[in-house]
Order: structure tokens, then sequence, then C-alpha cells
């Protein structure tokens, strides 16, 4: 199966390397031991694992791990700390927690697209894809056991986090799984919790950790998980309406993946919240249409119910809202690196087309 082809370096990207400046250095270390760790393994593991280390994706949970551990080394409590002494003091820690936290997150990507059926991914086979579930699931965990490792290097503090997103993200799938398909769809509460769990969670504790770790007290770390997790709530709303309006040779993903799978994505759940009768018709229609050649013209009926019900418009206002709260959490930073940085990172990731 072959890939697409590599997208072309964009505007975004010169953005997001420039909101990652300060800790680029960190940033490519922490890649190559992702890359080292996944390699370490059997010649089959080697290569189930290959795409993901050779197309590393945006890395926003390890970037934001490290630019909050700048900012706990740069807030609160007298003078301006000597930066460069505070980060050495606890550079390894904080090393380990980013390798960790990146390694988990691709053990959980190679997991999902076993669950999710995904032929595609970061324009790549997914492992499912090209290798078959045995492998796919050994990979994942082999991702994971690297992760796991680097975590009982950085410590307890870590090691704690570590385990607790684990239960979130296998309860934020295991509800997502409970609900695709199901005769009664999730309201937005309900969607705003599970997005929470699968992804915002994750972006809260690589802030919150990274903050701690470098040094934040709590108030400072407590602001970050906040900006994190409502960044991170932003983000996967953000992948839902990409799943409709994306062009799968920036998304790097299959388009409508979600909406095939059944799965309540916030444009639906918003649509049927807003135009219930018409929208759970032309919901069921899709679904009551075998494979083949008249599911596009169902999926292109859909989305005009949802485009006539505002539901696009709704999940984009929903993100603008979601990222204005997190800009408004990094206030108790100072001005300048790394405030500025994430600053400028939540407004990338807010608009992005990939
Ligand atoms: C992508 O969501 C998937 C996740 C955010 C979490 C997946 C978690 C698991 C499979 C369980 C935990 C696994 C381990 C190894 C601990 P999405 O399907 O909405 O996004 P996508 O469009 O990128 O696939
Ligand atoms: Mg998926």
């Amino acid at each position: 199966m072959r890939g697409q082809p590599e997208p072309e370096r964009g505007p975004a990207d010169d953005l997001l390397a420039s909101a990652y400046g300060p800790v680029a250095a960190e940033l490519e270390t922490v890649t190559g031991r992702v890359a080292s760790l996944a390699a370490a393994g059997s010649p089959l593991l080697r290569e189930a694992t290959a795409s993901l280390v050779t197309h590393p994706g945006k890395r926003v949970r390890p970037a934001l791990l490290l630019l909050s551990s700048l900012a706990g080394a740069t807030s609160e409590g007298g003078p301006a700390p000597d930066r460069a002494r505070l980060v050495r003091r606890s550079r390894e820690k904080v090393l380990a927690a980013a390798t960790a936290f990146e390694l988990l997150h691709l053990a959980s990507l190679t997991h999902d697209d076993i669950l999710d059926a995904s032929p595609l991914r970061r324009g790549q086979p997914t492992t499912w894809a090209r290798w078959g579930t045995a492998v796919a699931l050994l990979a994942g965990d082999h991702l994971y056991g690297k992760a796991l490792a680097q975590a009982s290097l950085a410590g307890r503090r870590t090691c704690r986090a570590f385990c607790g997103l684990v239960e979130l993200l296998v309860e934020g799938q295991a509800r997502e799984l409970e609900v695709s398909g199901a005769e009664r769809p999730p309201g937005r509460r309900a969607y705003m919790s599970l997005a929470t769990a699968k992804t915002a969670a994750f972006f809260a504790e690589s802030c919150a950790l990274g903050a701690t770790l470098g040094g934040a007290g709590s108030g400072t770390t407590r602001a970050l998980r906040r900006f994190g997790r409502l960044i991170g709530q932003a983000y996967q709303l953000a992948d839902d309406l990409l799943d409709w309006q994306g062009r799968p040779d920036r998304t790097g993903k299959p388009h409508l993946g979600d909406v095939r799978n059944g799965r309540y994505a916030f444009p639906v759940v918003a649509g049927l919240a807003r135009r219930p009768t018409r929208v759970a018709r032309a919901l069921a229609r899709v679904s009551a249409t075998r494979p083949g050649s008249g599911v596009p013209a169902r999926l292109e009926d859909l989305r005009l119910e949802l485009e006539a019900a505002g539901a696009f418009e709704e999940t984009a206002r929903q993100v603008r809202e979601r990222t204005r709260l997190a800009l408004a959490c990094l206030e108790l930073l100072p001005p300048g690196v790394p405030r500025d940085n994430l600053d400028l990172l939540a407004l990338v990731l807010a608009g992005r087309t990939a």
C-alpha cells in the first residue's frame, strides 16, 4: 500500500517551528530518543514502527511539556532565575518525561488505528493496514513499554501522571466505542467529557508536568494545566472539523473517517442538538447504506443538513472560544519567552489545516 506524496511545508509549519524555538534543541533530542527507542526491538517491531518515526508529526505534547518546563523555571518567586541553570538541573527528567509522553502518544495512535480500522496516518499506510492487527497490537505494546521505561527514569511524579493518563485514554476510548453508532447519541456535555479524556487530558498533563518539573509553584501549574486542557479540547474539535473540511493530502488521514466509523464527532453532536429530526434522518440513511456507491451521496446529504443546522459554524466557534479562554490562562506568566511561544502555539493549533 502506498502513502500520499509528502505535503509541502507551509506557513503554518514555519509558525509552529517558531513557537517551538526556545526548546527546539530539546525537542530534537526527544525526537532522536523516540526514534532510537522505537528501533530498539526485533526487526519486525522496528519496521512496524518506522513510519511513525520517519514522519514525526507535530510533536505537540513534548513541545508543550518542554515549553511549560521553561515557564516553570521562569515564573513565580522573586527575581527572574538563571534559566540555563534551572533548565540544566531538571533537564534529564524533563527530557525523559517528554520522551515518555511522545512514545505513549505513538502507542495510542497505533492502537487507535486498529480500533478505527484506519488505512492512513500522517499520509502513510498505518501499521494496522500494512502489517495487520497482530503486528500493530505488538508494535503499540512495544512503544508503550519503552514509554513506561522512560517515565520511570523521569521519577515518581512523571510515573503518577503517566498512569493517570493511561487510565483516562483507555476510559475515553472505551466510552467512544460504547457510544459509537448508539441509538442515543451523546449530547454536547458528554462529547466534551469524552474529548477531554481521550485528548485534552494529555495536553493538560503535558503542561502541568512540564511546569512542575521546571520548578513552578501551584498557581502556575494550575494555570498551565487549564491552558493545556482548553487547547486540547480546541484541538479535538478542530480535528472533528477537519474530518469534514480537511484535505486528506494535508491531514494525512482518510476523509470522513469519523462519520464512516459511526463516531459522534462534534459537528454531528451539535447538528443533532440543533436540528434533531432532519440530522438524525440523514445520519440514519448513512448508516443504513451498505458500503459502496450509495454512501458518498448520503454523506453529502448529511453534510448539507449539518451545514444548514449551523453545526460546522458552532464547532468552529467552540474552537475559537476555547482558544480565547486558554490564552487568558497565560496572563499569569511574565511576558516574553515562553509565554509568547505558548500563545503562538495555541493560535497555530486552532487555525490548523493538517
Ligand atoms: C485518536 O483519536 C486517539 C486517541 C486520542 C487515543 C487513543 C487511545 C487508545 C487507543 C487507548 C490507550 C492506548 C494505550 C497504548 C495506552 P481520534 O480517533 O479522534 O483521532 P484520529 O483522527 O487522529 O485517529
Ligand atoms: Mg482514530
